[in-house]
């Protein structure tokens, strides 16, 4: 899809400056608080616009859904178009179960007419499934595992799915952990660009939630389809060794939260500072 237009109807849709100013609609503000989440209301005004400007041959993939706030704003007033979100329910532990059946009573409320497919599972390997999408994917946000590794495999699963321009929105980019993923992806993929960040003031900041980067990414003529062979062994990795550790982790969770509380929090307090000078 042609990503130009989306940048100059973000423009439009705030009175200022969309990094301090707030969405001049206010459906996104109170969708914060009719929907449960992780998202701040000038994402969901971006993912709204984002998908508004999908032409009817191409399609919206967001990974990490939870109980549906992104996917509710992206879909408002974009009846016609074609809606898939990946979610494995696996984090935060039980309240990840509990999820699913708010997912489906916030679709059902606020979903409309939308063709909206939920696919369940985890996107890393559901991603390199054939025939996955019917459609190349010219909006992609990723909201879903936040290491190194799944943030690089998080552009480099997708890219043999996106359309040959296509709008790449990535969630809590403020983090370190997914700038460092970013650089290192960027440097061995051509054809992608970072076109504008909004990064958030504080962690969980009610307009940006915790940053979000806009990449584009142009399909270079000539180029294989498909993951290079390091990229093949990460993403098998990813969906073998380390989503057994993930699930063994949120089970440890539900079981001890205090203690596993507190080693999170001192495993991941700098790759995912704010306003620190570890980027
Ligand atoms: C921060 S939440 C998403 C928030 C949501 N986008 C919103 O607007 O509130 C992250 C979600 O990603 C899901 N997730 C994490 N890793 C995943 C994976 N590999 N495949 C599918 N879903 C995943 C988690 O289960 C969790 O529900």
């Amino acid at each position: 899809m042609q990503t130009s237009g989306v940048f100059d109807a973000i423009t439009d849709a705030f009175p200022g400056d969309p990094q301090s100013t707030d969405p001049i609609d206010p459906r996104w503000q109170a969708m914060t608080g009719e929907v449960a989440g992780y998202t701040g209301a000038n994402e969901l005004a971006v993912l709204n616009l984002a998908a508004a400007a999908l032409p009817e041959d191409e399609c919206y993939l967001e990974v990490g859904t939870f109980k549906g706030r992104s996917l509710v704003a992206a879909v408002q007033g974009n009846e016609g178009k074609t809606f898939y979100a990946m979610e494995n329910f696996l984090e935060f532990g039980m309240a990840g179960q509990e999820a699913r059946a708010e997912l489906e009573d916030n679709l059902r409320r606020l979903g409309g007419s939308a063709d909206i497919r939920l696919l369940e599972g985890d996107a890393f390997t559901l991603m390199a499934e054939d025939g996955v999408v019917d459609r190349p994917v010219g909006v992609y946000f990723y909201d879903g595992e936040h290491t190194m590794l799944s943030h690089y495999l998080a552009l480099a699963v997708v890219e043999p799915l996106l359309a040959d321009e296509a709008l790449v929105l990535i969630d809590d980019a403020t983090w370190p952990v997914v700038q460092r993923a970013h650089g290192l992806f960027l440097k061995r993929h051509p054809g992608w660009q970072i076109s504008a960040t909004w990064d958030a003031q504080h962690a969980d900041d009610p307009r940006w939630a915790n940053g979000l980067h806009a990449l584009v990414f142009r399909r270079v003529a000539g180029r294989r389809r498909g993951l290079s062979r390091t990229d093949e062994a990460l993403r098998r990795y990813q969906t073998t060794v380390q989503d057994r550790v993930n699930k063994v982790a949120w089970g440890a969770a539900d079981r001890f939260p205090g203690p596993v509380k507190k080693l999170a929090g001192l495993v991941l307090s700098r790759s995912r500072a704010i306003g620190s000078d570890d980027h």
